[in-house]
């Protein structure tokens, strides 16, 4: 069940923006997420890497929202030509990092247990995980979504302590969903949430972290999903790149 402090509304820019427009995207959310209207929301988002610095430094004053980078390398340094470390990360206040998302398993071959070495790294150099699961359609239409998705996130979470978790956000994803217009019906949203929910328990022992939805989720639908009992907010791809449609789904967490 959504407990205080366990509504998490986070936003995935993915390669968009240039660094202008970032910080105008940036400016009218800084405005509009006031402490009033953020409420007992978290809100995060997850800019391109570029645009961390900057972003982090504008947002000095607006403790509203925190930063996000989208991906990060498991080692703190290296001959990894193109990398970001978890490390590198902490170092320039970030708070947290997005792992494990669909595109960068289909795009660029990740693994579980790749993602399972990102998360310690983050973990170690102090960043909230945000940790993306979800099935495909194929997977969906055979009836195996449940397990496939318990699968991912197991291996992701493999030889963390209970109390590791609690530093943990999980984002169950349906493939099918992202970025298509197509939304997991707010009983498909809440079977799986609620089902992973009672693994964690079962394996970790540790039920009490935040699982937020991603998938297409906007302000014409977000009502129903955030109303579930297991749903702790959303990552949001597509609609967070307009400051009025993320501020309202802000709103609409606030008063699920
Ligand atoms: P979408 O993306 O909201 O555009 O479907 C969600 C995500 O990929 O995190």
């Amino acid at each position: 069940m959504k407990k205080d402090g366990m509504k998490i509304l986070a936003g995935n820019w993915k390669m968009n923006t240039t660094p202008e427009e970032g910080i105008a995207l940036l400016e009218g959310l800084s405005n509009s997420l006031t402490k009033d209207t953020v409420g007992e929301v978290k809100v995060v988002i997850a800019p391109p890497t570029i645009h961390l610095i900057p972003m982090v430094e504008k947002l000095w004053e607006n403790s509203e929202i925190a930063i996000a980078a989208q991906n990060c390398h498991y080692e703190d340094s290296g001959a990894f030509t193109g990398e970001i470390s978890a490390k590198m990360l902490l170092h320039s206040e970030v708070d947290a990092v997005i792992l494990g998302h669909s595109e960068r398993r289909e795009y660029y071959n990740e693994t579980d247990e790749l993602v399972a070495l990102k998360v310690k790294a983050a973990l170690k150099n102090h960043l909230i995980p945000i940790v993306c699961v979800g099935e495909n359609l194929k997977q969906r239409k055979a009836g195996t979504f449940l397990d496939n998705t318990w699968s991912q996130l197991n291996i992701a979470l493999s030889g963390l302590s209970s109390e590791e978790l609690n530093d943990i956000v999980v984002a169950y994803e349906p493939i099918w969903a992202i970025g298509t217009g197509e939304v997991a019906t707010p009983e498909q949203a809440q079977e799986m949430h609620c089902f992973l929910r009672k693994m964690l328990s079962e394996k970790f022992g540790n039920s009490d972290l935040p699982i937020i939805y991603g998938g297409s989720c906007k302000p014409s639908n977000a009502d129903e999903i955030f109303a579930q009992p297991d749903v702790n907010g959303g990552l949001i791809g597509g609609a967070s790149l307009n400051a009025d449609d993320f501020t309202s789904l802000v709103k609409k967490l606030n008063n699920s």
